[in-house]
């Protein structure tokens, strides 16, 4: 089958964060079957001194370092100048917090830029002029946005049709339904006297589906409630 490629460049100052990952697993089967292509960037390439500065100090003084204007502007500009972005996203911990819906629309796009940040952050000026869309991965704050990239590259990645290949599995995901999943058994049915189910070993699917629905519903209100609310 044909599958859309999707193409995401990394931008980053720790690039060399990224290699194990990209090269592990799931991201590396998506590449290898030509269904994602993956570009990272190293911010102190696009610099423009001889030391390589992609950072200086905040105007009107603050504590840390921002990232400049220069770097990003030439890095971007060279991508934008070579095809379409449907997104040029910023990992910041004030952006929209990641959910599944977010990951889905994600990964029905073409191409994607992912600026990570580091330090105090950036400059205001690519936020206003550059960046399409601001995501966090969570209330907290990560020293780099480069894992919280990896984070969003592998929930965007993993949806790929033709990625994971019992193609319904990514489908029948936790939140894929909005609820979280039902519990799952593997063999042995019977482990030191802990066993599974009766439901799980009968094989009547309709059962099956009725048991693992109300699982569902049930592991959602006690751990989850707050997906039940709308
Ligand atoms: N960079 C630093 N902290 C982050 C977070 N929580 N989400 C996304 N990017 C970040």
């Amino acid at each position: 089958m044909n599958f859309q490629l999707l193409r995401i460049d990394l931008i980053a100052v720790c690039p060399e964060i990224f290699d194990s990952v990209l090269n592990s697993s799931i991201l590396k089967i998506a590449a290898k079957k030509n269904l994602v292509k993956i570009e990272v960037h190293n911010l102190h390439d696009y610099a423009s001194d001889k030391y390589r500065h992609i950072d200086d100090t905040p105007y009107g003084g603050a504590a840390g370092m921002l990232i400049k204007c220069e770097p990003v502007f030439r890095c971007i500009e060279s991508l934008t100048a070579e095809r379409h972005y449907d997104e040029i996203i910023y990992m910041s911990p004030d952006g929209k917090k990641l959910d599944q819906s977010d990951s889905n629309q994600l990964s029905m796009l073409k191409n994607i830029i992912i600026l990570s940040g580091h330090y105090k952050g950036i400059d205001q000026r690519i936020r206003d002029r550059l960046i399409t869309r601001e995501i966090s991965i969570g209330d907290y704050v990560l020293s780099g946005g480069e894992l919280a990239s990896l984070v969003l590259v592998d929930s965007v990645v993993r949806l790929l049709p033709g990625v994971i290949s019992d193609s319904e599995s990514a489908l029948e995901d936790s939140f894929q339904n909005g609820l979280l999943e039902a519990p799952q058994y593997t063999k042995p049915a019977d482990f030191r006297g802990l066993t599974v189910p009766d439901v799980l070993l009968g094989g009547n699917h309709k059962l099956i589906d009725k048991w693992r629905q109300e699982q569902s519903i049930d592991k959602t209100r006690k751990l989850r409630p707050d997906l039940l609310v709308d």
